[in-house]
């Protein structure tokens, strides 16, 4: 049997992952490949509860290390139970949002030292890794305009100052410079068609280079 791999989809709120995400298991089924879509926060029954907790907009006091270390609790809980097990049995991995998202968001954005970030995290992989990470980058106030126009009401995280989304951005940016192996931007602000068709080549050379393993 194949090892499975796992591909993350990751970038600014509303910069359409749930629905590039869609595609993409419809395109890898059609293949004849077996695929599990997991998310964060959240993946597990225990990682969905904390979601509710982080997102909850009716408590704003929540403390930015709080916050990290539920991300943490969530992801390691996530990897043990359900992505491990899932990649053992061949299956090919897709989350909506993983690790990425904590620099992003926890390091670039809200400033919490590298540092305390790269041990929570490392902490909560212990040494597992995404194979890719595909990051759809878009302005922020365009993902905010999409997200609107879904019709639903923001959650914590999305009820964030303009200058706040824009730093999370650019952290996904400094992270896909700084680990190119790891990391395809594709341009967010393209056509729904157009998005799944660059993400469809981007999976179609990992499942080329597995092939190869
Ligand atoms: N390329 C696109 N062009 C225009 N609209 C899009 C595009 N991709 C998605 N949308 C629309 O934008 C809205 C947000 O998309 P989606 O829910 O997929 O984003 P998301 O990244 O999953 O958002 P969130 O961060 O809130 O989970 C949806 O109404 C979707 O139909
Ligand atoms: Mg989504």
């Amino acid at each position: 049997m194949n090892k499975g791999f796992m591909v993350v989809f990751d970038g600014s709120n509303g910069a359409g992952k749930t629905t590039v995400i869609k595609g993409v298991e419809k395109y890898l089924i059609s293949k004849g490949l077996d695929v599990l879509l997991t998310r964060e926060p959240g993946g597990t029954p225990i990682g969905e509860k904390i979601r509710e907790v982080i997102l909850d907009p009716s408590t704003p006091e929540m403390s930015y290390i709080t916050e990290l270390m539920l991300f943490g609790a969530g992801r390691a809980q996530h990897i043990e139970e359900k992505i491990v097990p899932a990649l053992a049995q061949g299956k090919i991995v897709i989350s909506d949002r993983f690790d990425a998202a904590t620099f992003s968001f926890q390091h670039y954005a809200r400033g919490i030292e590298l540092q305390t970030i790269v041990k929570i995290n490392d902490l909560a992989l212990n040494g597992f890794s995404p194979d890719m990470n595909i990051i759809l980058d878009l302005e922020p106030a365009e993902g905010l305009k999409r997200v609107h126009s879904r019709g639903e009401g923001l959650d914590r995280l999305e009820d964030e100052k303009a200058e706040f989304l824009e730093k999370a951005r650019n952290g996904y940016l400094v992270q896909a410079q700084q680990s190119p192996e790891k990391f395809t931007v594709i341009d967010a602000s393209q056509s729904k068609e157009n998005v799944l068709k660059s993400v469809i080549q981007v999976i179609d050379s990992l499942l080329a280079s597995q092939l190869g393993k």
